[in-house]
């Protein structure tokens, strides 16, 4: 079944209050996209550059990892509710990062509450199957700017251009989260479905915020290509508490590739306006950047550089932050 959701949208001057939480805990799954970048580039364009669909394109499997984190939220009654922030890319690793992370008994036993999609990528996407194989049923929000072709995948489609299947398909709700506003998900949790063009002819990331009583407010985030500057200000117009910014973590698409530009050491330097008091980024933000942060002082988180994460300068794979 799908359905639509409409957002709550903010009146002007009016930020609207999420609720609060006690505490917010992430765990990087996997933050690794893929194992080898330049391979990965040379087949993005042999399938026709940035512009062409990534559904028309075939990716070697084996250079395929993928992008997957477990959000664990204490509400202020201690209750525990379970948030999976997005499904990876290889379903064999994703099977195999799950068991490491005990990811799998939660999938198997219904403690988690909804697979959240942050965008249609490849690398936090075409993993589902392993994520169905546990939790058929499992509710899944989707950006409401999802392609069919992203829908048809979770009714377990096949793209013979691409070379995949879906061989579980998804039985249970999927709501397409709409643009334009706030959804509120739990107590102290809300998300922002931010509409616009992306690589690989997709559209549209939704992000998450949580709001830590006495703390302040976590952002957290897939590849974040809306920019994490617009993650911010965003939340500091619209959410009440929303300019008390505690914590960051995710994929922040600053320098996602190799080497960093002026300009997107500029946006590193910008973040520095807000006081974040713990960073976690990974995946999609880059070495540089993560380096240049420390540089500058901000609260990095680093990991253990276990489990195929090979750099302990930021949080990698099976690393923990608690907000
Ligand atoms: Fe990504
Ligand atoms: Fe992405």
């Amino acid at each position: 079944m799908i359905e639509a959701r409409q957002p709550l949208v903010p009146a002007a001057g009016k930020p609207l209050a999420i609720g609060a939480c006690r505490a917010v805990t992430v765990t990087a799954v996997s933050e690794v996209g893929w194992w080898d970048t330049p391979r990965m580039m040379a087949e993005m364009k042999a399938g026709g550059g940035p512009a062409a669909c990534q559904w028309d394109i075939r990716f070697d499997p084996e250079n395929a990892a993928g992008s997957c984190s477990l959000i664990e939220i204490e509400g202020l009654d201690g209750s525990i509710r379970r948030i999976l922030l997005d499904a990876g890319w290889n379903p064999e690793y994703m099977a195999e990062r799950f068991r490491a992370t005990g990811v799998d008994r939660l999938l198997r036993d219904g403690g988690i509450d909804f697979l959240f999609l942050s965008h249609e990528h490849l690398d936090h996407f075409w993993g589902i199957e392993a994520v169905l194989r546990l939790a058929p049923e499992i509710p899944i929000l989707v950006p409401g700017t999802l392609r069919e072709e992203g829908l048809a995948w979770l009714r377990g489609g096949t793209f013979p251009a691409a070379g995949i299947a879906n061989r579980v398909p998804h039985r249970g709700t999927v709501v397409r989260m709409l643009p334009g506003g706030v959804h509120r998900l739990l107590e102290g949790i809300a998300s922002v479905t931010f509409d616009l063009p992306i690589l690989l002819d997709i559209r549209g990331e939704q992000s998450l915020y949580a709001n830590v009583a006495g703390q302040g407010l976590v952002c957290i985030t897939g590849c974040c290509h809306q920019g994490v500057l617009s993650l911010v200000d965003y939340a500091a117009a619209h959410l009440e508490g929303g300019s008390q910014a505690y914590g960051l973590y995710g994929g922040l698409h600053i320098a996602p590739f190799s080497g960093m530009t002026e300009e997107q050491a500029g946006i590193v330097r910008a973040l520095g306006r807000y006081g974040f008091r713990k960073i976690a980024a990974n995946h999609c933000t880059g070495a540089e950047a993560v380096a240049l942060m420390r540089e500058l002082g901000y609260p990095v988180v680093g990991g253990s550089g276990r489990g195929g994460s090979m750099d302990t300068c930021h949080l990698g794979n099976g690393d923990s932050v608690r907000f």
